[in-house]
């Protein structure tokens, strides 16, 4: 993988995520079980959700953060799949009929529309636990650091982080508006999950503890950011540029940032996490780079 610093700007940007996206969707490959595998339906749902063209932001964050930190190598691969393999879990039980009840997703129909609930649910709960599994027998990375890496995906993603938030996401619809909640709900269900990968890659690395909780800072604020650029693409996105509905979340009577405290001052705030995230790793000089770029992608995308 080059770190280098390209010419400038978004075109800089673009290649970068397009070679990452490019190197993880290969491992992502190598690390599932063929779709032809017994039981095939289960594999081919799966594979169904992962290879669907996501943004792979995850993953990508994890291999940012592993080359800030002087990592090298490929000791972050297969970490960096394994944010992908969970946060594509979350995604195909997000859209179940118990929860948002999603018929689109990457620009195609939702896993359990194929597959049927039953399928969906059980290849959410294969991406969850091979997640853990590839991880647990990754030997490019010593055992202590696999080891704080499943302590750090599991409490980010479990009842403390994005399946407590997921519960409480639920449980705000068509409650009063209220910043406490959605700020319980956001960065928890998105905010934890983005900064574990973040961090992630900087366990890979070896990261010194301090490296460590600047990166974690630049993770919960970027995560924080990413669902309020959520929000407000629900409301001026399209499904075309996002491959998902928009204007769901006031039609199922979602609590969220927009409906909490208005489009502007949304935005404001997003853009306030973006530039104190930067600030986070600012201090990193030239290898801070790709956070950086990639810290104002999320609130400027339009996917
Ligand atoms: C969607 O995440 C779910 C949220 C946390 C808002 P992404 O926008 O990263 O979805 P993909 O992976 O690119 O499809
Ligand atoms: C989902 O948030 C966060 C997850 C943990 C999957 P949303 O429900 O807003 O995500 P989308 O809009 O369906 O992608
Ligand atoms: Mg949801
Ligand atoms: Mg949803
Ligand atoms: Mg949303």
């Amino acid at each position: 993988m080059t770190t280098g610093r390209r010419a400038s700007g978004v075109a800089s940007l673009e290649s970068y995520l397009a070679e990452r996206r490019r190197v993880v969707e290969e491992a992502l490959d190598r690390l599932m079980p063929p779709a032809d595998a017994p039981p095939a339906r289960l594999h081919e749902a799966m594979r169904y959700g992962v290879f669907s063209g996501g943004k792979r932001l995850r993953p990508i964050l994890a291999i940012a953060a592993f080359e800030l930190a002087g990592g090298s190598g490929s000791g972050v691969l297969t970490p960096a799949c394994a944010t992908e393999l969970i946060h594509t879990y979350s995604l195909v039980h997000d859209d179940l009929p118990a929860m948002d009840d999603d018929d689109l997703r990457r620009g195609r129909p939702t896993c359990h529309k194929v597959f049927g609930e039953g399928v969906a649910v059980l290849a959410g709960d294969g991406l969850l636990t091979l997640a853990f599994q590839v991880v647990a027998e990754d030997d490019a990375l010593p055992a202590e650091r696999r080891l704080a890496i499943v302590q750090k995906l599991a409490e980010a993603n479990g009842p403390s982080g994005m399946v407590g938030g997921q519960v409480a996401d639920v449980e705000a619809e068509g409650q009063e508006p209220s910043l406490s909640t959605i700020g319980f709900v956001h960065s928890r269900k998105t905010g934890a999950p983005i900064a574990a990968a973040v961090v992630v890659g900087a366990i890979a690395a070896g990261a010194p503890s301090e490296q460590q909780a600047a990166l974690a800072s630049y993770g919960e604020r970027v995560g924080l950011a990413f669902q309020i650029a959520d929000d407000l693409l629900d409301v001026t996105g399209t499904a075309e540029e996002m491959g998902k509905a928009v204007g769901k979340d006031h039609e199922r009577g979602k609590m969220t940032y927009p409906g909490v405290v208005g489009a502007e001052a949304s935005a404001a705030r997003a853009r306030e996490l973006v530039e104190q995230a930067i600030a986070d790793v600012a201090p990193y000089g030239e290898r801070a780079w790709a956070l950086e770029a990639i810290a104002r992608f999320i609130v400027e995308r339009r996917s």
